[in-house]
């Protein structure tokens, strides 16, 4: 393999992931951010984020002398090792007005860096951005001899490093043959099948990749009703279509809604990139909205088995919930599903207090307000009427169920993970309600 100079743009998770692993490939990496303190931080080895394996790497690549941290794209530029032959842009792009991608982030950068990059620089883009960005950055940058390429990820977070290194697929789009294999090249040492394609067609995979995962989600919450109606059993449905390679086992399990920085705004922002080409994406429109309607729906569960009634009040009643990031393995809060139960729980009257192993008591994250946090799990059960687990978390399985039982109001767990094991709780005196089975 070819070691390249690289220069990373934005250190969030997947800026960061990307420079420490392209800098455990080989590569010498030079990553820039806008916030001083992090870029001293990260200097000092501090990794902010929650992912495993990730201070490790960013400590090795710095010890190696091929990973290091500097504030301000253009000074990513000009490395140890001589000036940036690939920048990776990796900023946010979130979701704008009408759910439109934000390109300000990007734009800001192109700008920066434009008059600076070095002749036959490659600049590839791995925000998630909307189909004919590449395009908009190439004449943004208006130099013929630096060429752009996309280059989404796929990486999860709880998960970037191991995606990094494990990637299903490669994903190159550029109009230009030298420049792609270039870029390719870069991972070369993973061994994972490469799609070189035009950029429009890289922008799209990305898009195209997690609406499906989307449309996965909303279909199994949507089964789960159904089977709950029908006294089927969603687990069983999930394994026996599963094992249909066609379909695959993975993303199949029921929950509170599908959440996080990803999924939501890139499932608004490609129903606005439809609408602008004039497309009426109907099954994009109705996974989203079965995916607003699944956090009412678990409202409606708990009001039910809390009053015993589909229009019973909530008003004071006190519900513990389990788990408040969007998914297990990441303090992640954004966009929530736990959150957005959180909010219409609060509407509908009830006392909310939380627990959650990422996220501490005294966390100042606005997302919270209104939410009582405690740090022990014990404490979340006191005088409850309901527990309500909705972030998979696995310690969540081995808590003390006698003890928890002995600390509620009622004993009533509603688990919209299909997380715990309904015998264990029954036993120690808990009726549980779960997604897709009675
Ligand atoms: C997602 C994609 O999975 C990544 O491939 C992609 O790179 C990333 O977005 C991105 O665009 O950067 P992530 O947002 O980290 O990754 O989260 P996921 O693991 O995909 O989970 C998304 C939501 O679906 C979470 O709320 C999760 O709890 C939920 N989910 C997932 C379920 O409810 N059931 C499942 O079976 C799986």
């Amino acid at each position: 393999m070819f070691a390249r100079r690289i220069a990373v743009i934005g250190t969030g998770y997947v800026g960061l992931t990307t420079g420490a692993c392209l800098a455990s490939l080989g590569h010498t990496v030079v990553c820039a951010d806008v916030d001083a303190d992090k870029v001293e931080r990260l200097r000092d080895g501090k990794v902010d984020i929650l992912e495993p394996r990730l201070d490790d790497l960013v400590a090795e690549g710095q010890a190696a002398g091929r990973l290091s941290f500097v504030v301000g794209a253009a000074n990513a530029l000009t490395g140890p090792a001589g000036a940036a032959e690939v920048v990776f842009l990796c900023v946010p792009t979130p979701m704008g007005v009408g759910g439109v991608a934000d390109l300000n982030a990007v734009q800001a950068v192109v700008e920066e860096v434009r008059d600076q990059l070095a002749p036959g620089c490659v600049v590839v883009n791995k925000s998630t951005v909307p189909v004919g960005t590449a395009q908009r950055i190439h004449e943004l940058l208006a130099r013929e001899d630096v060429t752009v390429v996309s280059n989404p990820e796929f990486l999860r977070e709880g998960s970037a490093v191991h995606d990094f290194l494990n990637p299903d697929r490669i994903v190159v789009g550029c109009d230009t043959q030298d420049a792609a294999e270039k870029v390719a090249a870069l991972y070369s040492r993973l061994g994972a099948p490469t799609v070189l394609t035009d950029a429009a067609s890289a922008e799209m995979v990305k898009y195209a990749a997690n609406c499906f995962l989307a449309m996965k989600l909303s279909y199994v919450n949507a089964l789960a009703e159904l089977c709950e109606r029908l006294g089927a059993d969603i687990g069983d449905v999930t394994e026996g279509i599963g094992y249909d390679h066609r379909i695959g086992q993975a993303f199949l399990t029921p929950g509170p809604g599908w959440g996080g920085s990803c999924l939501p705004k890139d499932t608004h922002a490609m129903l606005q990139v439809a609408d602008s080409a004039d497309f009426e994406f109907r099954l994009l429109r109705a996974t989203i909205e079965t995916n607003n309607r699944q956090r009412q729906r678990m409202v409606d569960k708990v009001r039910l088995a809390v009053t015993g009634s589909r229009t019973g009040s909530l008003s004071r009643v006190r519900i513990g919930m389990l788990g408040l990031t969007f998914k297990a393995g990441t303090d992640d809060l954004r966009d929530s599903p736990a959150l957005a139960v959180a909010a219409l729980l609060r509407q509908a009257g009830a006392e909310l207090i939380a627990y959650d192993p990422a996220v501490p008591s005294n966390s100042a994250a606005p997302e919270l307000a209104g939410v009582t946090v405690v740090d022990e799990p014990a404490m979340v059960a006191k005088d409850v009427e309901a527990l309500v687990l909705l972030t998979e978390w696995p310690e969540f399985r081995s808590l003390d169920w006698s003890e928890l039982a002995g600390a509620v109001r009622q004993r009533i767990v509603i688990d919209t993970r299909s997380l715990l094991d309904p015998d264990v709780l029954r036993r120690a005196g808990f009726a549980v309600h779960s997604l897709g089975r009675n």
